[in-house]
């Protein structure tokens, strides 16, 4: 059996942004920090890092944040960006002030482009993040893209052929599965994650990606009531719908 790892409580807070340590430690003196109901008059004790500590851990009268090692999806808006180095508003803008100051720091699992909008998901644990980005693992990315002009019909078998090489690449693409849905419309299936990948692709058909929406991420699909711009925290059986076959 795995021992329930524990934290002291002034750096387990310090690490999800709340304060600093010594204003936790001032927190709890002043009975603002309350377990199962009782005020926890020392932060420099120790407690166990149980799931249900967001339940039972109140700061200020609000329950506990998400504990580290959590994800979440964002439907990224049009015109937000994934990069620190890129101008204009970050992804990281969208999520709740406090969780933008926490150790570990909340990290997108790749990229969207600006100018694509759809699921994104983020977190805190670099291990699940690895696992999703991982090529071993095979998780697809399945985008609907608008394009400038009608397709040729070609597309889909040269796509799947595993042969199709992007400028300035030494190696091919991965097969990737194109579905015709109108002559300007295609949802297309990736397992790989190369730079404006999608777009490079219509490029290299002649053709221009007017717009790109991811919906899903291995078996996990945007949900239709989330709005752009919200983000939603995964559940357990989100996380494994990423790994399942889509
Ligand atoms: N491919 C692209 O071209 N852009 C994205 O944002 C994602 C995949």
């Amino acid at each position: 059996m795995t021992k329930t790892p524990t934290s002291r409580l002034d750096k387990l807070l310090a690490n999800m942004g709340y304060a600093s340590r010594r204003e936790i430690q001032l927190l709890a003196k002043n009975g603002r920090i309350r377990l199962d109901g009782a005020p926890v008059p020392r932060a420099d004790d120790r407690i166990a890092l149980t799931p249900d500590l967001e339940t039972r851990l109140v700061v200020d009268g609000e329950a506990l944040d998400p504990l580290p090692g959590f994800i979440l999806m964002l439907n990224k808006p049009l015109g937000v960006t994934c990069s620190h180095k890129e101008a204009g508003p970050l992804v990281y803008d969208l999520l709740p002030s406090r969780w933008r100051r926490r150790d570990p720091a909340i990290s997108t699992v790749g990229r969207l482009d600006k100018e694509t909008s759809g699921l994104l998901l983020m977190t805190d644990d670099g291990a699940l993040l690895h696992r999703i980005i991982s090529p071993s693992r095979h998780v697809a990315k399945r985008y609907r893209a608008h394009l400038a002009r009608p397709m040729s019909g070609r597309e889909a078998e040269l796509f799947a052929a595993g042969t199709l090489m992007l400028e300035g690449e030494d190696k091919p693409l991965a097969p990737a599965e194109l579905e015709m849905i109108g002559p300007q419309e295609a949802l297309l299936q990736v397992h790989e994650g190369r730079y404006h990948q999608v777009r490079r692709m219509f490029a290299a058909t002649g053709n221009h990606v007017e717009t790109l929406h991811r919906e899903s991420v291995g078996g996990l699909a945007l949900p239709a009531d989330l709005e752009p711009g919200a983000i939603r925290r995964l559940t357990e059986a989100d996380i494994a719908a990423i790994f399942a076959p889509s």
